[in-house]
């Protein structure tokens, strides 16, 4: 999925140039090539589908030369992630009725990459065998507003499970690793989010999903009916020269929501890896000063003539011609992209994004 529009980073993130095209940890390569990088050692070329806005398809070829331009899905309208999921989920049963599928976003850090595909394959082997909605499960370090909040059984709660759970959990489970989950609730306020990080009992959902097309598709039947018949209406048109027309006049109309309000939230066929993954989702400057290597004083800077004073914990981001001279700040994210210079306090970043949607011109 790469149609979002990251705008906590902006100035950077932009609208016409969102996170996800943007070699944002100075790699040398986006945070699309690299998940795309990482998910070649997942599966063919040929099986990897990009699920993006039109806006974005130019930025898409130039970056991805060798993904299949028949499998760069765009979409004419931004209606959120459930229906750019089931768009494809239909699309792919169509050719492919017992196909697994990983649903990924394009923007995240994934540090101990082994880990992680140990982790997607022992999901892809359990979502072969049930009809389960698997998602990778982090543990939580602070009480994040931004993501899912996943309570899952443990043994020592199982005693307590209802008899339907216990049939449910009881379907075939090779892998003691994988929980059902109990409670799944997406961005709480900051005081449930709180209150589950007090209670130990939660993990974040990484917003990676390992589900069957067969899976996900009859759970977009019972919980989202209506994205559901709305896609459902194309499988005629899928993989044929009438797709794009079938998707350009019919994909707007559909609900704008989620996949994890309109699905996840609701069933109850959901389970989790607790997956100790080095992961990140760089949602904001903070996230990636948290990731990247620092000086002595805590500061992260991607510049060339910088004279630093008495400054710590300062993430620094000036274009390559541009020399800064700071004296006296702590915990201040500077980001010049040339056009735009930022200079905000770490503790306020959240207020970045309704900064970025104030301003007149996007820059
Ligand atoms: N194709 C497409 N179309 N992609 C989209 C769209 C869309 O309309 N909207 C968002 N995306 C992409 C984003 O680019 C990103 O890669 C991914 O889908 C997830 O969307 P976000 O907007 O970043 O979601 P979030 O971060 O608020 O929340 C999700 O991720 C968290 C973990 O990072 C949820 O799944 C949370 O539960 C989860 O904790
Ligand atoms: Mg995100």
């Amino acid at each position: 999925m790469a149609g979002g529009v990251g705008s906590r980073f902006w100035p950077k993130s932009r609208n016409h140039f969102p996170k996800q095209f943007i070699d944002i940890l100075g790699l040398g390569k986006s945070l699309l090539q690299l998940t795309y990088e990482r998910f070649l050692k997942i599966c063919p070329n040929e099986q990897i589908f990009i699920l993006t806005n039109e806006n974005y398809a130019q930025l898409v070829k130039e970056q991805l030369p060798y993904i299949l331009e028949k499998n760069i899905l765009l979409e004419p309208s931004r209606n959120n992630t459930a229906p750019c999921i089931a768009y494809a989920s239909y699309k792919i049963s169509k050719s492919n009725p017992l196909a697994n599928i990983v649903v990924a976003p394009s923007d995240h850090l994934i540090l101990k990459e082994d880990f992680f595909l140990d982790k997607i394959n022992q999901a892809l082997s359990f979502s072969s065998y049930n009809e389960a909605l698997l998602t990778l499960g982090i543990s939580p370090s602070r009480p994040d507003t931004g993501y899912g909040y996943i309570k899952y059984q443990n043994l020592s709660v199982e005693h307590q499970v209802s008899s339907i759970e216990k049939q449910v959990s009881s379907i075939k489970n090779n892998d003691a690793e994988i929980k059902k989950v109990t409670d799944f609730m997406e961005k709480p306020s900051l005081k449930k989010a709180q209150s589950y990080l007090d209670s130990g009992d939660y993990v974040w959902n990484a917003g990676i999903f390992i589900w069957s097309a067969n899976a996900i598709i009859k759970a977009f039947e019972k919980y989202a009916p209506e994205i559901a018949s709305l896609f459902a209406k194309g499988l005629d048109s899928y993989n044929t020269g009438t797709e794009k027309e079938f998707i350009n006049s019919n994909y707007p109309s559909s609900p704008n929501i989620s996949i994890d309000y309109a699905i996840l939230e609701r069933a109850d066929n959901v389970y989790t890896i607790p997956a100790d993954i080095g992961w990140s989702d760089l949602g904001t400057w903070a996230s990636l000063h948290h990731v990247v290597e620092k000086d002595e004083d805590g500061n992260a800077c991607r510049c060339q003539h910088i004279n630093l004073q008495n400054t710590k914990d300062c993430l620094i981001q000036l274009p390559a011609n541009k020399a800064a001279v700071i004296k006296g700040l702590s915990d201040y994210i500077i980001v010049d992209d040339g056009k735009v210079l930022l200079i905000y306090p770490k503790s306020d970043e959240q207020e970045i994004k309704q900064i970025a949607g104030q301003m007149v011109k996007d820059f």
